[in-house]
């Protein structure tokens, strides 16, 4: 729908607007595109059984062929479209994490086109745990394929308005239910390898993965192995436009800002927690997971709007607690 007119709902969570959902549901069905909110991130929807819908999927978002796109479900019966199997893995971890921010990678079923997975034999699926998005599914009758809903490689939205800074004009409709809950996209699971390899880190974490299906593979989240077992692993991802650099220690972070400042240029900066000087452009995050998340993404994309020279961002610690939001920075701050 490129050069088309991007409509702005607002849908209130307290009540959802039926006819609000009708039209974005009728969108849908004819093969339409519509941004909307889940518990992680703003998906970018269209029916996941419509080659020439998901087609324009990657055709909005600039996004390789290569990289397969999550198939969202609003219950276990709709998978039977959508996965060759549903193992007692997937069964133990649906009813402990869903609806939640977990994709699980599956055998594909028949009747997903092959542009869903990127040509793959494998799918991931998810419940999303929103109520706008679980009732979007439901009207629509079918299972929406949705990536981030941002333009490739670029940074995730976690507000409306971040989806229309990036996608006006390029998609139908947006949903507006505000800003999401968790901040970073799901949890990535893979469960045709034995043991399941982790994908992508997310806000539900190794540990209580490994509660309900034992141990689990990690992968160094730096490397990047041939084939790509999951593309959103490429090394540079979720960045804004701005370099990031990333710093373990607060002093040289400052020492940078003041070299870069004696040279004209203009840095923002991204303290962990308070009690740090206080410049311009300087935002104190969360002492707490998991606000730290929430916040992540619209603080970026803020700095990134102000068109700095760079970024300095004050690293968490390394810890299982913040595993996911440190991938995420590394990334932001890979060139
Ligand atoms: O929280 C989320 O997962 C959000 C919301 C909208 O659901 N979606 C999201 O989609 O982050 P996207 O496309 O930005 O990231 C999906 C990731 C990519 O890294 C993709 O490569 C991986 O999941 N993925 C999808 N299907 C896969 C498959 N069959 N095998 C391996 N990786 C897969
Ligand atoms: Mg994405």
């Amino acid at each position: 729908m490129s050069g088309g007119i991007t409509r702005i709902l607002r849908m209130s969570v307290d009540r959802l607007d039926p006819s609000v959902l009708c039209d974005a549901a009728t969108i849908l069905r004819s093969g339409g595109l519509v941004a909307f909110p889940t518990e992680t991130v703003y998906g970018l929807g269209a029916n996941a059984l419509d080659r020439a819908a998901v087609q324009r999927i990657f055709a909005v978002k600039g996004r390789p062929a290569i990289n397969p796109i999550i198939v969202h479900v609003n219950c276990e019966s709709m998978l039977n479209d959508v996965v060759a199997d549903w193992p007692q893995s997937a069964r133990d971890l649906a009813s402990r994490f869903w609806p939640g921010p977990l994709t699980l990678v599956l055998p594909k079923g028949k009747n997903v086109p092959d542009i869903v997975t990127a040509g793959g034999s494998t799918v991931g699926v998810r419940m999303p745990n929103h109520p706008v998005a679980l009732a979007l599914i439901r009207e629509a009758g079918t299972p929406l394929a949705a990536p981030s809903a941002n333009r490739s490689s670029q940074l995730s939205p976690t507000r409306a308005e971040h989806v229309l800074a990036g996608l006006d004009g390029r998609i139908d409709l947006i949903l507006d239910a505000g800003p999401t809950a968790n901040g970073i996209e799901s949890t990535v699971l893979d469960l045709t390898r034995d043991p399941p390899v982790l994908l992508r880190p997310g806000p539900i974490s190794i540990a209580d993965l490994e509660a309900v299906v034992g141990s689990i593979a990690r992968r160094d989240s730096k490397s990047i192995i041939q084939p790509l077992p999951s593309p959103g692993l490429l090394a540079r991802h979720y960045a804004p436009r701005t370099p990031v650099d990333l710093f373990t220690n607060r002093l040289e972070l400052l020492e940078r800002a003041h070299a870069l400042q004696e040279l004209v240029r203009s840095v923002g900066i991204v303290y962990f927690g308070v009690g740090a000087p206080s410049v311009t452009n300087a935002i104190e995050m969360p002492k707490d997971a998991a606000s730290y998340a929430k916040e992540l993404y619209a603080v970026l994309h803020k700095l990134d709007a102000q068109e700095l020279d760079r970024i300095l961002v004050e690293l968490p610690p390394d810890d299982a607690e913040w595993f996911a939001i440190r991938d995420r920075l590394t990334r932001a701050g890979a060139r």
